[in-house]
């Protein structure tokens, strides 16, 4: 008899079941082993390893810096930590913009070195044929569209988009074209929410909405933003789960303080 609990991983197959039936899909980002194990415990349908690790984890500006290798670390790590949860990983901006075969060969070295079930890539139009062409090598494609932040120089700020109707006609135009290519997902974020649900209702794919309102299939949140541990990061769209930063620095007070003392460790403490 195996010893083994047989464990059911998620599949974009399951996540179109999803949709078909009105069942929301939970996504959260993770970048290490430790985080992806307690998230993907907790029961999120998708883990993505977010360019946002950029921003989190190594603590540039944006997300334009990481590279491919980087991504690669990140997601071999969380892969580690995973046994039920689909795991995402974005292609870094500069590994996929210049031609369908560069976008090819990154998706290719993510799935071989990572063990990733699927990439992420940010566009709209502009990356439709890079879409199809990951797909006919078999792997599994979620676009993002709406604020896209690998271009965020060239929208100058991070508010919402597709405010205006010649963006958002854009963004439904695109939203077709990358489903036709093959998508089985797509983000959505920071857009009007009656946007998203239009969007939303005229493809058969699900939507997963950061900032788009409560009309999307599924929705996503960067893990550290909604666990509290982004010191003073308070958009509308995130729900902070717990107050993490706050309390690490209590309990590194409190330690310092006993080092201190000496009063840390105690004799129940040592050998
Ligand atoms: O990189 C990231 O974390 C993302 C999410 C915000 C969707 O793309």
């Amino acid at each position: 008899m195996s010893v083994h609990k047989e464990v059911k991983r998620v599949t974009t197959h399951i996540l179109q079941e999803m949709k078909n039936r009105g069942e929301k899909i939970a996504m959260l980002t993770a970048y290490d082993y430790s985080m992806a194990k307690v998230v993907d415990e907790g029961g999120v349908d998708i883990i993505l390893v977010g360019d946002s690790a950029s921003m989190v984890m190594a603590g540039h500006e944006t997300t334009l810096p990481i590279t491919l290798d980087q991504m690669i670390y990140h997601a071999a790590s969380v892969i580690r930590g995973t046994t039920r949860a689909l795991v995402i990983v974005d292609l870094p901006f500069g590994s996929y913009q210049g031609n369908s075969k560069e976008a090819l060969n990154s998706a290719i070295r993510i799935m071989k070195e990572s063990g990733a079930h699927g990439v992420k890539l940010e566009g709209g139009i502009e990356i439709a044929e890079s879409i199809e062409r990951i797909v006919a090598a078999g792997i599994p494609v979620m676009g993002h569209l709406g604020l896209t932040p690998q271009s965020i120089y060239k929208f100058g700020t991070y508010t919402v988009r597709a405010k205006e109707e010649a963006e958002a006609e854009k963004l439904k135009t695109d939203i077709k074209r990358i489903e036709a290519a093959g998508c089985f997902s797509v983000v959505l974020e920071k857009i009007p929410a009656l946007l998203a649900k239009e969007v939303s209702e005229s493809i058969q794919i699900p939507t997963i909405g950061i900032g788009a309102g409560q009309y999307c299939n599924g929705q996503v949140l960067v893990v550290n933003d909604m666990i509290g541990l982004t010191k003073g990061f308070t958009p509308r769209f995130l729900r902070q789960y717990l107050d993490l930063y706050n309390q690490i620095n209590g309990a590194v007070q409190s330690y310092v303080k006993d080092v201190k003392a000496g009063g840390f460790p105690n004799e129940k403490e040592q050998y």
